[in-house]
């Protein structure tokens, strides 16, 4: 029986080295490893031995298929590249054609804006923390002093999951507790983070609005921080973002989680001042929101107001993105059109 193994063998790859077209070759293959081909008949042959020799053989009729099953493969790469070099010199394959272009990936254009961000945040000595977009309601809302009647918590502006504790985020600020929390060591520790990252809102869809946006929050505390430094900061952003002279300006305002509380513009940048379409004729850009964190929300991320105060910023990198490439819809953004993407 065993000699039924290596007479095959030695017949089978006899036989494969003078095949020279992939016609032969497919016959090859169907009479040794096809279906009802040789090696499956010494499969079929099994049954009827006695049972000691079963198992040595089984193994051996194995260990052919294995061989015939690589030999193949190898006599048909081998092939395959002799073809290949006869093409070449009978001139069939021009090499000198260019090459077909490959398409390369490319940054999302918002992508590309927060590495610029983090780029000027991070020589400014900000570090990066990477909060999280499903948070829960006490972060998002309660903890940052928005207490439950404000109508910031109303149910039609905020993504609820089935539990009712758990959100998608409404804006970036609730990682300004959790990195409190998490890098301040019980309240004894200066920090300077921003926290970039994607927020929702349960809001109409239009040209100027998305149910989802990213923002940038800022975030400095320390023993002696006072509103000049945040302005000195923000000022000093402006100059590194939009241009060596940019004029900020500074409105009062309000916000829960900051007291006071103001928002930054910046010089339109796109008429110098004069007054354009894009700042809507008043010649200055709204960049920010800000303030001095609230005591409350110093407590809430375990700092002791009387000895330690910071300061808190957030941006909306979208805007400038849209004002950079001209993009006239947020809708753009998200919606995956790769004839949009491809452009950057
Ligand atoms: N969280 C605010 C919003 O989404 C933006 C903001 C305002 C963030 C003032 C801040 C801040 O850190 O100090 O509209």
């Amino acid at each position: 029986m065993t000699d039924s193994i290596s007479t095959i063998r030695r017949e089978a790859l006899g036989a494969l080295e003078r095949i020279g077209d992939s016609d032969a070759l497919s016959a090859w293959r169907a009479q040794y490893l096809g279906r009802r081909g040789a090696v499956g008949k010494l499969f079929a042959q099994i049954g009827s031995l006695p049972k000691t020799e079963r198992a040595a053989f089984g193994q051996g009729v194995n260990a052919l298929q294995q061989e015939l099953d690589r030999a193949h493969e190898e006599h048909r790469a081998l092939m395959e590249s002799q073809v290949m070099a006869r093409d070449l010199e009978e001139g069939e394959i021009d090499i000198s054609l260019p090459a077909y272009p490959r398409r390369r990936g490319a940054l999302h254009p918002s992508t590309q804006t927060h590495r610029e961000f983090q780029t000027i945040w991070a020589d400014m000595g900000f570090q990066v923390y990477q909060s999280r977009d499903v948070e829960e309601d006490d972060l998002n809302f309660t903890l940052l002093n928005l207490p439950p009647h404000h109508p910031a918590r109303d149910m039609q502006d905020t993504f609820y999951t089935t539990d009712p504790k758990v959100l998608l985020r409404t804006h970036t600020s609730p990682g300004q507790i959790r990195a409190m929390r998490d890098l301040g060591d019980g309240g004894t520790k200066p920090i300077r983070v921003i926290l970039p990252g994607m927020c929702y809102r349960q809001e109409q869809v239009t040209a100027r609005s998305e149910i989802q946006f990213t923002q940038v929050e800022g975030l400095a505390i320390g023993r002696n921080i006072r509103m000049s430094d945040l302005k000195g900061t923000i000022a000093e952003f402006a100059k590194r973002m939009y241009s060596p002279n940019a004029k900020v300006r500074y409105r009062a305002s309000y916000f829960p989680f900051t007291e006071p509380s103001m928002e930054v513009d910046v010089e339109c940048f796109l008429c110098g001042g004069e007054g354009c379409r894009v700042c809507k004729y008043t010649g200055w850009l709204e960049i920010a929101g800000s303030g001095m964190v609230h005591p409350t929300v110093l407590r809430n991320g375990g700092y002791d107001p009387s000895e330690w105060s910071g300061f808190a910023f957030g941006m909306g990198p979208e805007r400038i993105t849209m004002l950079k490439h001209g993009i006239q819809d947020i809708r753009y953004f998200w919606s995956n059109d790769l004839r949009f993407l491809r452009q950057f």
